[in-house]
């Protein structure tokens, strides 16, 4: 069995004025092919830094990323990038944007057509395959962005708040096609997301965050998911258990703030 391996990270950026931000310390996880993690935290905790360091975009100051018992030591298809928004090429159509990795590794079109059409068709895009990405709306560009993700047959897919810029309608329809296509596909997926219901949702494990440094500050272990595959998602927000756990981490997140804008205040007085 595989696994994605996060060896003791720590992170520190040097500021042009001398000092300096430690953006993640320490930090240990690893996870198995085809889990589904998301993670929550104060804005400024390391999210993305992390998600950079997993990608291969960033290098650790210290620690180090492995994955199936390799070093991470720089971007690969390997590992996917889901970004927020605006990631497309916006001058190419719905079919070159979703068959630019295979046709970057020097496959022909006999070759990846086939894949291409049916990772169209389990979006929900087969209709559109001919259209310019700027005609599309942003729920079907974050559709596009998933499938052309998915078409590198990636082991990682890593996603930064890609719902994040979503209307509610659209961004609860997307829920549901994240976690059909981690049950379709069985890849190891790490989901960035600042909204406490998505985290639950989309995370059978959620890592809360805590900034300043940067860290794993707790970790739940989670049956949403798993329900959300077979079941309308707004049924299974009505579990007692899912309140429960949303108003435990609400608190923890509003804490964790609260004391951000109390040294913030300290500082500036
Ligand atoms: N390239 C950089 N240079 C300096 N500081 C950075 C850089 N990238 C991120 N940081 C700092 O590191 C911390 C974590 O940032 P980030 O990972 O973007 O947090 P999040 O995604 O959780 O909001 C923040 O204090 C941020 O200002
Ligand atoms: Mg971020």
């Amino acid at each position: 069995m595989s696994t994605l391996s996060i060896e003791n990270i720590s992170m520190r950026f040097d500021l042009p004025n001398g000092s300096h931000v430690q953006a993640l310390q320490n930090v240990s996880l690893e996870l198995k092919t085809g889990e589904l993690m998301s993670v929550l935290g104060p804005s400024g905790c390391g999210k993305t830094t992390l998600l950079n360091i997993l990608a291969g975009f960033l290098a650790p100051t210290e620690g180090q990323i492995t994955l199936n018992d390799h070093l991470v030591t720089g971007p690969d298809a390997e590992r996917g990038m889901v970004f927020q928004q605006g990631a497309l090429f916006e001058w190419m159509s719905v079919r070159e944007n979703v068959s630019f990795g295979p046709r970057m590794k020097g496959q022909r079109e006999a070759q990846y057509a086939g894949n291409v059409d049916h990772l169209l068709d389990v979006v929900g895009l087969k209709d559109f395959k001919e259209k310019a990405v700027y005609e599309l709306s942003g729920g079907m560009q974050q559709r596009v962005a998933l499938a052309r993700c998915l078409a590198n047959d990636p082991d990682v897919i890593l996603m930064d708040e890609p719902l994040g810029a979503l209307d509610a309608l659209t961004r609860e329809k997307m829920q549901g096609l994240v976690l059909k296509l981690w049950k379709e596909t069985g890849k190891t997926i790490v989901l960035i997301t600042h909204s406490v219901e998505e985290a639950l949702l989309l995370g059978e494990r959620l890592l809360v965050m805590a900034p300043r440094p940067g860290r794993i500050h707790k970790e739940y272990r989670l049956p949403f998911a798993e329900m959300g595959v077979g079941q309308d998602l707004r049924e299974v927000k009505k579990h007692p258990e899912f309140g429960a756990k949303r108003e435990e981490i609400l608190s923890m997140i509003w804490d964790m703030e609260e004391e951000i804008m109390g040294r913030t205040e300290e500082a500036e007085a």
